[in-house]
């Protein structure tokens, strides 16, 4: 048993489950524009969101009464091509549906929206089956409204239910349904609008919504990914572009590199990469990257995993295989023992490989930057490299995510998302 204060809750789309301001606004805008209007200088675009479409179109808009239903059409065509897809997914949405859910919680939408396109976007973002119900207005067919929506949201027989949403139209449609108005101010909506539609409680952040609505529950696990790949792979640009994307889709990321990542292993990094140290002797080298990852694991890791977080790691225990396992000859096992008591039971839940030939790596890298100390090494240091990663590759095949690196930037980065995804969203 849980102590939730509901066994139902019905939540709205746009401003509660998603932060949808830019893909609205940048599609009226497109809308306004086809028309071959202007925008009025002084109109509040963050308007548009919330209220039904028309009635911005006529007052704020100065859109024509003529040209309004053309306007929509419009505005359809670019919000499913492109405007969908500049939504993005609030922080901790994920973790409280599926802690709700665990609970036994009936969970479900009730959105203004077109039922097809609040489920091509829920689709997208590979929230769909986190639902037990989604509803929406169906096209062709007389509009429902919101506490029309809510009701079909509930299930037939609840104890005690609750409708989610930013703006005064959720909450008069939950006091409508009888049921408590949830109302929170991250989205749309002011405080003032909120509090006077009569919201039962309003709630500032989806931190604070996961505590109301699921009290004293446990925080799912996060989840760990290290990106590995050869000196020159792409491995920064493709880290940063996975970063952004992934935080799009609603998940805490917490960015992180090795060596390094904490003040100890940053200094630790430091004195590895220091081109003056060419007297470093390999065995220094290994035992230098397992203290700094011991520290990190400790530090950074561990911890976020344990909160919830997902942890993008550039670099990991892999590489030190590959480098000083492979590269420097040292041999996998000597590596493992000594990475054993830094890594403990820390292993990544996936890694994202950056496939590429070494020699042609290795061109790429020499011609961005200045060569660092490893960098100077032979030749066929990389070609040990590799092939000690393509070893881990085949010994470890659930694990590796291996995606083609010497291809153009954003087929590699289209490629990683999906491949991340695929793991992340796995049931
Ligand atoms: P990094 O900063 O990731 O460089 P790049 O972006 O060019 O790949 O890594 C620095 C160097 O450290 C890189 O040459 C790989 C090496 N390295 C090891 O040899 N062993 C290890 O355990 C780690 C984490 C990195």
């Amino acid at each position: 048993m849980n102590n939730f204060p509901y066994d139902a809750v019905v939540f709205d789309l746009d401003g509660t489950l998603f932060d949808a301001e830019e893909g609205i606004v940048s599609s009226v805008i497109e809308s306004v524009r086809g028309l071959g209007l202007e925008v009025p200088q002084n109109a509040d675009l963050r308007e548009v969101v919330g209220p039904p479409l028309r009635d911005s179109y006529r007052n704020l808009l100065n859109v024509p009464e003529e040209l309004v239903e053309k306007a929509m059409d419009l505005y359809r065509v670019d919000f499913s091509a492109r405007g969908m897809y500049l939504y993005s997914v609030y922080p901790h949405i994920r973790s409280i549906l599926q802690m709700l859910r665990k609970g036994g919680t009936h969970v479900a939408v009730a959105t203004s929206k077109p039922l097809w396109l609040a489920l091509d976007i829920l689709r997208h973002f590979g929230m769909e089956k986190l639902f037990d119900r989604i509803v929406g207005e169906v096209d062709g067919a007389a509009k429902l409204g919101k506490p029309e929506l809510i009701r079909s949201a509930l299930p037939d027989k609840y104890k005690s239910a609750a409708m989610v949403g930013d703006r005064k139209f959720d909450v008069e449609g939950a006091l409508a349904n009888g049921i408590d108005a949830v109302a929170v101010s991250y989205g749309c909506g002011s405080e003032e609008e909120l509090q006077d539609a009569g919201a039962t409680v309003i709630i500032p952040d989806t931190e604070s919504l996961r505590a109301y609505l699921c009290p004293g529950a446990e925080i799912p696990r996060g989840f760990f990914l290290s990106v590995e790949g050869p000196d020159g792979s792409g491995k920064t640009t493709q880290v940063d572009l996975l970063e952004k994307s992934l935080r799009q889709y609603g998940f805490s990321v917490v960015r992180t590199r090795e060596p390094g990542g904490c003040e100890i292993s940053e200094d630790i990094r430091r004195i590895i990469l220091d081109p003056e140290n060419m007297e470093m002797c390999d065995e220094c080298e290994a035992l230098l990257y397992a203290a700094s990852r011991a520290q990190h694991v400790h530090q950074v890791i561990r911890p976020a995993v344990e909160r919830g977080e997902l942890v993008l790691c550039d670099r990991f225990v892999d590489s030190s295989v590959a480098y000083q396992g492979g590269g420097r000859e040292l041999g996998v096992d000597m590596i493992q023992q000594i990475n054993a008591p830094a890594v403990g039971d820390m292993l990544p839940d996936a890694t994202l490989y950056l496939a590429i030939d070494h020699k042609l790596a290795l061109m790429r890298r020499l011609a961005a930057s200045e060569p660092d100390r490893l960098e100077l090494a032979a030749v066929e240091f990389h070609g040990r490299v590799q092939k000690a990663y393509e070893r881990l590759i085949k010994e470890n095949k659930k694990r590796f995510l291996v995606v083609d690196a010497s291809r153009d930037i954003e087929s590699i980065a289209q490629d990683a998302l999906k491949a991340v995804l695929s793991k992340l969203l796995e049931d």
